[in-house]
């Protein structure tokens, strides 16, 4: 995909729903009990896998333009599916899904394409086993064969990387142990309670799961009984970032982004760019599936504040897969850096060496770290850049090619689709060039 310099954005981005809470939704409305409807389901490849899986599993769901109608089989009737259960590009499909295998009374193998068989499977493989599965795998990764077993054992389980995938699968699991299963967030090195996205833990108290919330960690109980709903999903404040991003540094934009979720474990991306002089209304504060969401309405002008901004520790969690959006930001402000951050390495691609590789493809002075990188403010120049076959690195080489003088040329840009299929399209209707 070739992109040239834009002047500024200008008018309505037309974002897509959220894929974290697309998956979520789509998982407990499968195994509630009744006919959930849910309007506004993401399109993207990843909550396509998740659908597939489901439906492999003996759930009847019906796609209806931008809704499915979910027939829930309740808690008790999944069936093995025959074959393997392809999770595509999608660790959240892997992960969460693995949570509810784990206690049915089959067997299942779930695979993943290239990127998704390397990542890693032991974070989850370890709680699920002491919960009572069984579990096989090309050591630590994809494919996966697990052994369910009913009922699992409840835990009591501290978290020790930061992830709301692992949190989400062992409450999934939860759900099918004797008792309560409790997730403890992990904490930085100096004690700091890391909240990872509760988009898990909202949707099962929304669908009338027995769940308590703690400052630092969840409980559900094993005998809760889901019930199905109909919602809206919420935009996707993700997708939103590469919008916020390019319109806050191209002078003389003017977006709004309609429905967008909120959640406080989601929007830091908001704050780095508010913390940069944005000016961002958040208008029309509601509620949707029990998730904060809003208008975001952005003007940017020249008044920006520079100063060097430092993103490391707790705050990491809450944008980790805005990071590749942040780091293209860096280069129109003083000086950024992100530390803390080693999980990028396992993301889709390996994010931090492939955004040091392109931000220096396009003449940008950064320095890389094992955990992290820095870079300065620099002038960026059109280039080939690569996305690693990874949706949020083709993003956002995409809004660096907006910045950057002549034309920029993204490899394998069709990876947008993981997350956001109508990308370009969308960036095209409000670019002004
Ligand atoms: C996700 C959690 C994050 C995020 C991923 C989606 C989720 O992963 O990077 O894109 O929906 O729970 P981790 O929780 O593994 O960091």
């Amino acid at each position: 995909m070739k992109v040239k310099r834009a002047k500024f954005l200008h008018g309505e981005v037309h974002l897509p729903p959220d894929k974290s809470i697309s998956h979520r939704a789509a998982m407990l409305a499968s195994i509630s009990e009744g006919v959930s409807k849910i309007e506004n389901f993401s399109q993207s490849a990843d909550c396509v896998s998740t659908l597939n899986c489901l439906k492999q599993l003996g759930v009847d769901i019906e796609i209806e333009g931008s809704s499915i109608i979910v027939r829930g089989v309740g808690k008790q009737s999944l069936r093995a599916g025959n074959g393997f259960l392809d999770c595509g590009n999608s660790g959240t499909t892997a992960r969460l899904l693995s949570g509810i295998l784990a206690g049915q009374n089959f067997e299942s193998v779930l695979v993943g394409d290239e990127s998704l068989s390397k990542r890693p499977m032991r974070r989850i493989i370890e709680p699920l086993e002491k919960m009572g599965a069984r579990i096989e795998s090309n050591e630590g990764c994809l494919p996966m064969k697990i052994y369910g077993r009913k009922p699992l054992d409840s835990i009591s389980y501290k978290m020790k990387i930061a992830s709301a995938q692992v949190k989400s699968c062992v409450l999934l699991a939860g759900l099918f142990a004797e008792g309560m299963t409790k997730v403890f967030e992990a904490t930085t090195e100096d004690g700091k309670v890391i909240r990872t996205r509760d988009h898990t833990e909202r949707m099962l108290d929304f669908f009338g799961a027995k769940i308590e919330k703690k400052q630092d960690s969840v409980s559900v109980s094993g005998d809760s009984i889901l019930k199905a709903r109909d919602f809206t999903v919420p935009r996707d404040v993700s997708a939103a970032a590469f919008f916020l991003v390019a319109a806050f540094c191209l002078d003389g934009s003017d977006i709004i982004l309609r429905d967008v979720g909120i959640n406080p474990t989601r929007r830091a991306i908001i704050d780095v760019l508010q913390l940069l002089g944005a000016k961002i209304q958040i208008e029309r504060e509601r509620e949707e599936c029990n998730e904060p969401v809003a208008d975001l309405h952005l003007v940017s002008d020249s008044e920006r504040i520079d100063r060097p901004i430092v993103l490391k520790g707790e705050v990491i969690a809450n944008l980790i897969d805005e990071i590749p959006i942040i780091a293209v930001l860096g280069t129109q402000t003083e000086s950024l850096e992100v530390r803390d951050a080693s999980e990028l390495r396992v993301k889709e691609s390996d994010r931090i060496a492939l955004i040091v590789e392109n931000l220096r493809r396009m003449g940008a002075e950064v320095e890389e770290f094992e955990d992290g990188f820095r870079v300065a403010r620099s002038r960026l120049k059109g280039s080939r850049v690569r996305s690693g076959a990874d949706h949020r690195i083709a993003m956002a080489f995409a809004i660096a090619g907006l910045m950057a003088e002549g034309e920029t040329i993204i490899e394998d840009a069709d990876c947008v689709a993981v997350s956001f299929p109508r990308f370009f399209e969308t960036l095209e209707q409000v670019t002004v060039k």
